[in-house]
């Protein structure tokens, strides 16, 4: 059982890994055997939480680049792998949130979070593939949401982005199934990050969810850990295209 979960000798790209979720992920990851490499568009950023994860004993390097821009994935990529390897695991992580009413949701924005939390995943993907298909082997991981499922005022873009981000999976597993890479998504409910700080610092908003969630309360972030060990290694090599919902039972609720 223990060699299921084994990521020893493995390399895991976490975008968006400079903070919040994917650097515990990253932690995660690291602390169960991979070697991660980290990303986002904040060099200072990065910088740091390589140095916490180098401290914490992980082999960890960053790589800055922004993943909305075809191009500036595919000008770090051959560096980024000629130095730590080709990409095994694949964790597409990065992403954002606006709040606005839709009436009145500029379009830029629009455009902004369907780049960067649906488009985003794709152009990465596209970038891995290229030595998992060779290799007969690979994981994909695409952070989804509670809005792949379910809509919420103000959010509607982002809801549209993770809902699409849920089919990208299932079409990702169906096509890519066939070299033998796995393709899956985590669904986390609500989690504290910076993300989320403002719905937090709103006493309102803290106390619709901690009775809206079966659980009582918001997520720690290591309780998504389970799930991304499962969908990261061997344990996961006949598990293609589902979402699994870490959310303290929300979606589960009525
Ligand atoms: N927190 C939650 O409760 C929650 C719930 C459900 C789903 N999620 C999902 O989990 C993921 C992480 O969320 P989080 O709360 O940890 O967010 P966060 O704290 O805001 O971190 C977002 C990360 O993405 C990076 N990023 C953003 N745009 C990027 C770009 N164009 N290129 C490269 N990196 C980029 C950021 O770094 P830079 O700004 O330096 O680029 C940062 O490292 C997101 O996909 C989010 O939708 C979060």
């Amino acid at each position: 059982m223990r060699d299921a979960f084994q990521l020893d000798g493995k390399t895991a790209l976490v975008t968006g890994g400079s903070r919040g979720l994917g650097l515990v992920f990253a932690r995660g990851l690291g602390l169960a055997g991979a070697r991660v490499v980290i990303n986002g568009r904040n060099e200072e950023q990065l910088s740091a939480a390589v140095k916490t994860l180098q401290e914490s004993g992980i082999d960890a390097a960053g790589y800055s680049f922004d993943v909305t821009d075809p191009e500036s994935v595919a000008a770090a990529w051959p560096r980024m792998t000629a130095e730590v390897g080709d990409i095994e695991i694949l964790v597409n992580n990065a992403g954002i949130q606006h709040r606005a009413p839709l009436e009145e949701f500029p379009f830029d924005d629009w455009q902004r979070i369907l780049r960067t939390n649906l488009t985003s995943p794709f152009v990465v993907a596209k970038q891995a593939v290229r030595s998992m298909i060779p290799r007969r082997r690979g994981k994909i991981i695409n952070i989804c949401s509670m809005q792949s499922e379910l809509g919420r005022r103000t959010i509607a873009p982002y809801a549209a982005s993770k809902g699409g981000l849920k089919m990208l999976t299932r079409a990702m597993a169906v096509e890519w199934a066939q070299h033998n890479i796995q393709v899956n998504g985590v669904g986390p409910g609500y989690f504290l990050t910076e993300m989320t700080q403002p719905l937090a610092d709103n006493p309102e908003f803290d106390a619709w969810l901690k009775g809206r969630t079966p659980a009582g309360r918001w997520g720690d972030p290591e309780e998504l850990l389970g799930a991304l060990a499962l969908l990261a290694s061997p344990a996961s090599d006949f598990i293609n295209g589902q979402v699994i919902y870490v959310d303290g039972g929300l979606s589960a609720a009525i």
